[in-house]
């Protein structure tokens, strides 16, 4: 199984690093791509390197590399995730603007029909970025904001992280242990 990780420069970065930690507990081949401003979000938010992060993945690309692999529909993939997705990034995907390697990916994962994953972080949303979301969600892209549920009454910011990731695993398809699920019993 192979799955495309891309990390931007929307706050939020510990759900891209605990997505690539979780795949790579997981033996699952994983991709990793990243934009400038997600690097500097993984050094603000994380303390982690470039370097660092990129050891969690199997192979990584800098979102400027148009000629990787995954920029082609020809790369056959599970699932690609954007975690977190900056309003910047959306916009792109939902225009068709393949200007960098998150985008390009972005773009042919939805013309092939492959499960792609947007974990959109703004706050509050404007109708732009919601109808942005309205047209991709319309072509089958699932729209997943980290908005953490409380019910399973998180004791860490892990714990909140996890519960976003695993329904993100979940969506794909991948069984995973991460966070509680409703009727069962709490961390
Ligand atoms: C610390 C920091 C936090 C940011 N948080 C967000 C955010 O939560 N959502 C968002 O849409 N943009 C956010 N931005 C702005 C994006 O980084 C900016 O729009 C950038 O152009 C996104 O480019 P990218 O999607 O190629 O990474 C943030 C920027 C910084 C420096």
């Amino acid at each position: 199984m192979r799955i495309i990780v891309a990390i931007t420069g929307a706050s939020g970065a510990i759900y891209g690093i605990t997505l690539l930690e979780q795949l790579r507990l997981l033996h699952i081949e994983t991709h990793f791509i990243y934009s400038p401003w997600g690097v500097k979000t993984i050094a603000l938010e994380t303390g982690l390197t470039l370097d660092q992060a990129t050891t969690l993945s199997s192979y990584c690309y800098p979102a400027s590399d148009l000629t990787a692999p995954v920029a082609s529909g020809s790369f056959l993939h599970q699932g690609m995730v954007v975690a977190p997705c900056s309003m910047k990034t959306l916009a792109a995907i939902a225009c068709g603007l393949a200007d960098n390697l998150i985008t390009r990916a972005a773009d042919v994962t939805i013309k092939e029909r492959r499960p792609l994953i947007l974990m959109v972080r703004e706050t509050p949303l404007s109708a732009i970025h919601l109808e942005n979301m309205l047209k991709l969600a319309r072509l089958g892209v699932t729209i997943l904001p980290p908005v953490p549920a409380f019910y399973h009454r998180p004791q860490t910011i892990q714990h909140l992280v996890d519960q976003t990731v695993g329904r993100a695993l979940d969506l794909l398809g991948i069984t995973h242990n991460l966070g509680v699920r409703w009727g069962e019993k709490n961390h």
